[in-house]
């Protein structure tokens, strides 16, 4: 973990958040390679989702939360963590994390601490008119269920995506981008005929653990958990965790839950007049009926949900904890390399003359990058340090797939050397194959 930790730093991935005060525990902030690497998973994410199905949709909703929706929700009363102070260190902890130097005895008893940031809302700080930071996006999914289907006349099964922040007030975050107050979460909430559910579950947790393997996490570091008793949360009647063998142990890397019709039918006004079958609080403040109407018998009805929700951060980390690898070369040294899946690399190629000061290789280096960038296949940059060995070995260190080398060659004959980050082979191609031989090697 801490040679990641420090890669991330050195190399402009995650920084720790408001650093130059002293920092902020539980937040971090992702650089200028962080943001390409994380918005790539995001995509990859989206793309399976949303656009190589027929049976989704896409939904970005506010992050502060009207206090009903997580009153209703079940999180005002449920959403906590069991909270000790410890008297001789006289620090907080939460009652399953607490360190091995507390003695059992200088402990108090555990008392239930709500995990949901709350803030002012309007000009007046009375108390009165607050709203929180959404603790899961989900919410939001299921308080927009109407408005999708009516707008997109869509039938059963569908599913709702959504990617965005989420809050909790963790009481120990910890072992980095793992367990933090601030993260993100990729969220689907699949709409199914009650009764189809169980066989839906089994086919998400299918899907999840193919998406997991496809960015490059490898099997053997992932398990299912069949999450049972207190662990079960409150909205849930079976959940399987995919657990990732993270540097820190085995923990969560995606929830898939089936919330049955618990959301829908929480947040639903005339509850009665629906078949709901979770046991759900009596909904007064509700002007919505979140059920979809049986085009064959006219019957409304309350879908059942099964919802695979990822952290994004948590994603990352295992990302880069998987394509992590320091290597040793025939020479007897050593390269650090990230060995990403190219479509999730920040940077796809990195283009280098051989000399810096030369501005007919520069110019030209320029011009390639273009070309390549102009493709809309993501990042290329131009690498002008004027030292191809230390560019090398930031780009192994970075994940940059591709290197190409502008050298005198390419002046007299047209000619680029491509140096794959992998196998570290060398080839001459014509410029003006490159950019068929980029998009063949990044769109695979
Ligand atoms: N929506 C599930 C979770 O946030 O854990």
């Amino acid at each position: 973990m801490e040679e990641l930790v420090a890669l991330c730093k050195r190399r402009g991935f995650i920084f720790q958040s408001n650093e130059i005060y002293g920092g902020l525990q539980g937040l971090y902030d992702y650089g200028p390679l962080g943001v390409e690497l994380k918005n790539n998973i995001k995509q990859s994410w989206w793309t399976s989702m949303v656009y190589d199905r027929d049976d989704i949709e896409g939904l970005d909703a506010s992050i502060l939360t009207h206090p009903d929706v997580l009153k209703y929700s079940g999180h005002e009363d449920t959403f906590s963590d069991p909270l000790v102070d410890c008297k001789s260190c006289g620090e907080r902890f939460r009652a399953d994390q607490v360190p091995d130097y507390c003695k059992e005895e200088d402990l108090t008893e555990p008392r239930q601490f709500n995990l949901m940031f709350k803030t002012n809302v309007g000009p007046v700080d009375d108390g009165a008119s607050f709203a929180y930071l959404r603790p899961e996006t989900a919410q939001q999914i299921f308080t927009n269920f109407k408005n999708v289907v009516d707008s997109t006349s869509r039938t059963l099964p569908f599913g709702i995506a959504q990617i965005g922040k989420a809050f909790r007030n963790e009481i120990t975050p910890r072992n980095f981008i793992f367990r933090v107050r601030e993260f993100e979460q990729m969220e689907l909430e699949f709409f199914v005929e009650p009764g189809s559910d169980e066989d839906w579950h089994k086919k998400w947790v299918e899907n999840r653990l193919s998406w997991w393997e496809e960015q490059g996490v490898s099997k053997d570091k992932l398990e299912l958990l069949h999450v049972t008793g207190e662990d079960l949360a409150h909205y849930s009647k079976a959940t399987v965790d995919i657990m990732y063998k993270f540097p820190h142990g085995l923990e969560e890397l995606e929830g898939i839950a089936n919330r049955t019709d618990f959301d829908l039918g929480s947040h639903s006004k005339n509850q009665e007049d629906l078949a709901i079958s979770a046991k759900t609080a009596k909904n007064t403040s509700s002007n919505a009926k979140l059920a979809i109407q049986d085009i064959k018998t006219n019957e409304w009805v309350v879908p059942y949900v099964i919802e695979p929700s990822a952290g994004v951060d948590r994603g990352f980390l295992a990302i880069l904890n998987e394509s992590y690898q320091v290597q040793e070369l025939e020479n007897g040294k050593e390269r650090v390399v990230l060995s990403l899946k190219p479509h999730l690399a920040p940077i796809k190629a990195a283009v280098i003359p051989l000399k810096k000061n030369n501005s007919e290789l520069v110019d030209l280096a320029h011009k390639l990058k273009n070309e390549l960038q102009n493709l809309r296949i993501g990042r290329v940059v131009v690498e002008n340090t004027g030292n191809i060995g230390k560019s090398y070995r930031k780009h192994d260190e970075i994940g940059t797939p591709l290197c190409i080398t502008i050298d005198f060659d390419s002046l007299e004959k047209n000619q680029v050397t491509v140096r794959d980050r992998d196998s570290m082979e060398q080839k001459t191609i014509d410029i003006s194959d490159i950019p068929d031989f980029f998009k063949d090697y990044l769109i695979k």
